[in-house]
């Protein structure tokens, strides 16, 4: 009978379930994410998860990448991949001046007669960027820098108060929504507790957490540490709204998370009690916020209000003044740093603060502990800046106990006991023992296998402790001597994750020389000055070889930066390290870019205008494939310059009166005999890439354009 039954259930039937399933899913997540007011236990929504999963399982076919199964994240590690955003991501301008936001009404109201503002909190988290495409999440990006981020669309999709798929209707088939994902204090302080008590490094304040989070290779973690979002702006072509909060009562109707407490003001007044409200009420809210953000509500005004260059005119940020709080100080701990600096950290009687218990606080240097005169018993006044850490700002002195005594500051290394030295020009002190210290050989270590450097997975700062202290490495070389078997013998490590480790550090050979370099842990030389240095250099070889002013020829490396780089490869033990290295395959070249001809070795050219065959990037870069310099300006040392339409009449004049010769677009080509076979090739090779890049170009164009036309005569004397 149950046989027969089974085989009655058609497979339109299954599709049927499926369906039904995720619709129920989707709208009690958000019933429970996004309005905080479920109607139907834990247990029910699990058991219809579960029935979901089990038929997607069995059913592969009907498999949906935007599935409500999909919040549960998954264990594969993800790159992040980085994309430009179709509409850059601004930054708003920010004040802590009650008298500076007057003026920001003065000036709002003389240029806009209607001016209604809408007020929002400011969400203290990361921005993020979604798009959705016929009602489906398609994409979700970081900010980056504004104009690049990080595809993160996988980790997005776990956090449950982002709709996968939207509801209700008149959404736009294409648009971008825009807003900031956080993390409320319980997540934070439950994430920190797990991570204390595994003794890793814990979350300055949940900022960072949440930013960190977001940057997680497997979005299982992701769905696990409880982030939260909140949306604030639509980004799209033509969309039918007249003002910000039509804008965002549509958002909530399609099933995105708008904040509860956005306020419309009719006038300045009304924003300033607003203000003086949440500077309070703030702190009672489960999550964390940095200030109020003040936006102009019609569109119409915003538009004749415009952008600068950063940020629009229309809105600004009025940010809270750090919360303090008062506590006592009990001890303090020096920490050695991977560069063997000594950092002070105060232990503190655990006090609440900005909606996190502060237990330690950084105290810098011994020239700030004798500025602040702090002594242990003292009470301190604590505050949280804008700034990760909390930091000490004032002693309580009518309450200093009168038997206290002044603070010695250490003279020898707290871990290996070796004296402390005091370089000149620095605040801090050193143990010098780098290869001898056992923080600092770890920090070195665990710098190495950073993301941003050589990326072993699987490494992380408590295996690296467990390998050293089984005498198994004792230098950045020697992981790459480290054998699976040596790895599974120790205790928590199964032969699974031996095996992983072995083969991420094996693929860490291809990772390009900027990121060797900046993982060598050269003082002053971050990722930056590594990515300048390998691109200038193109080896590790011409840059042990350099005089301290050829390192320092570009702005990008100043004196202290050239001589640490020279202090490094004067050590002995370093240049051993960086022989067993370069032995063990690592990359020590930027990687070879094939040259197309020498015809321009020793030219200096500029490249002006708009063309008609290339972009002005590929002209730049047949510049540097045929051995020549770009320059930006024209200067006496300029040897021709490469015109297009439109080229800067500026420039023209200068070129004239330098007596600099001018070549055309296809007077260049020629000269580098580009229009070969070969070259040809090449070319087609790139007219992929060559159309991204214009139209990107084009975008780009188009968005100074636009930014330039809205702004107001108060910024025209910038463009006069
Ligand atoms: S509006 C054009 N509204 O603060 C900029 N931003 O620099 C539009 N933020 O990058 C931003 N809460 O990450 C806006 N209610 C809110 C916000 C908010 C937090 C963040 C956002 C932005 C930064 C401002």
């Amino acid at each position: 009978m149950r046989c027969e039954l089974y085989n009655m259930v058609s497979i339109e039937d299954i599709k049927a379930e499926i369906d039904s399933l995720r619709r129920a899913l989707n709208y009690h997540n958000h019933k429970y994410y996004v309005e905080n007011s479920p109607e139907i236990s834990d247990f029910e929504f699990d058991t219809m998860m579960r029935r979901l999963t089990d038929l997607e399982r069995e059913n592969p076919q009907f498999a949906d990448p935007l599935s409500p199964s999909v919040r549960v994240g998954s264990d594969r590690t993800s790159e992040f991949v980085s994309v430009k955003h179709r509409y850059p991501m601004l930054s708003l301008s920010n004040t802590y001046s009650k008298e500076e936001l007057g003026e920001f009404f003065v000036r709002t109201e003389k240029e806009v007669s209607k001016s209604e503002y809408v007020c929002e909190l400011k969400f203290d988290g990361t921005a993020i960027s979604l798009t959705y495409e016929n009602g489906r999440l398609t994409r979700a990006v970081t900010r980056g820098d504004g104009t690049t981020g990080d595809d993160v669309t996988a980790n997005v999709k776990t956090i449950r108060s982002i709709p996968l798929v939207l509801s209700g209707s008149g959404y736009p088939d294409f648009f971008e929504i825009r807003g900031e994902i956080f993390m409320p204090y319980a997540s934070f302080e439950r994430l920190n507790a797990e991570r204390e008590a595994a003794s890793e490094q814990l979350f300055a304040n949940p900022r960072n957490a949440a930013a960190g989070t977001l940057k997680q290779q497997q979005s299982a973690v992701v769905a696990k540490r409880g982030l939260d979002c909140t949306l604030y702006q639509i980004s799209g072509e033509a969309l039918p709204f007249k003002s910000h909060i039509e804008t965002l009562e549509a958002a909530r109707s399609w099933g995105f998370k708008i904040s509860e407490h956005i306020k419309v003001c009719k006038d300045a007044s009304e924003v300033f009690d607003y203000i003086s409200y949440w500077d309070e009420a703030r702190k009672s809210l489960p999550f964390p916020t940095d200030g109020v953000v003040i936006k102009v509500n019609d569109f119409t005004s915003r538009r004749i209000l415009g952008f600068t260059a950063k940020s629009p005119r229309w809105a600004v940020a009025y940010k809270f003044k750090a919360e303090s709080a008062v506590t006592r100080l009990l001890s303090i701990d020096y920490q050695v740093g991977r560069t063997g600096a000594i950092t002070p950290v105060a232990n503190l009687e655990p006090v609440q603060l900005a909606g996190t218990t502060v237990k330690r606080a950084t105290l810098h240097n011994a020239e700030q502990i004798s500025a602040l005169d702090i002594r242990i018993g003292d009470m301190v006044h604590v505050e949280k800046g804008g700034e990760i850490i909390p930091k000490i700002t004032a002693v309580e002195f009518s309450e200093r106990d009168k038997d206290s005594r002044p603070l010695e500051y250490i003279t020898q290394c707290p871990e290996c006991g070796t004296p402390l030295v005091r370089y000149e020009g620095e605040a801090k002190h050193y143990c010098p023992n780098q290869s001898g210290c056992r923080p600092q050989i770890l920090g070195r270590i665990i710098h190495f296998i950073r993301r941003k450097a050589l990326n072993i997975d699987g490494l992380g700062a408590e295996t690296i402790e467990l390998l050293f202290d089984n005498k198994l490495i004792h230098n950045i070389a020697d992981l790459y001597t480290l054998k699976a078997q040596d790895l599974a013998v120790l205790p928590r490590l199964g032969e699974k994750s031996a095996d992983n480790i072995i083969s991420s550090i094996e693929a860490s050979k291809t990772v390009p020389f900027a990121r060797v370099l900046f993982g060598l842990g050269i003082g002053f030389v971050g990722e930056t000055t590594a990515k300048y240095l390998a691109d200038q250099f193109k080896s590790l070889d011409r840059i042990i070889s350099a005089t301290k002013e050829e390192l320092m020829e570009s702005d990008e490396v100043g004196e202290k930066i050239a001589d640490s780089i020279i202090d490094y490869f004067a050590q002995p033990e370093n240049m051993e390290t960086i022989e067993r290295l370069k032995a063990a395959g690592l990359q020590f070249k930027s990687e070879a870019v094939q040259m197309h001809s020498e015809a321009l070795v020793g030219k200096n050219i500029v490249v002006s205008g708009k063309f008609i065959q290339h972009s002005r990037d590929e002209l730049k870069r047949l510049i540097e494939l045929n051995g020549g310099k770009n320059q930006s300006g024209v200067t006496s040392t300029t040897h021709f310059i490469i015109a297009g339409e439109n080229m800067g009449p500026a420039k023209l004049q200068k070129a004239e009166k330098l007596g600099i010769k001018i070549l055309s677009e296809e007077e260049f080509i020629a000269l580098i005999g580009e229009n070969s076979t070969a070259a040809e090739e090449r070319t087609e090779e790139r007219t992929e890439e060559r159309t991204e890049e214009r139209t990107e170009e084009r975008t780009e164009e188009r968005t100074e354009e636009k930014n330039i036309k809205n702004i107001q005569p108060i910024q025209g004397s910038l463009f006069d």
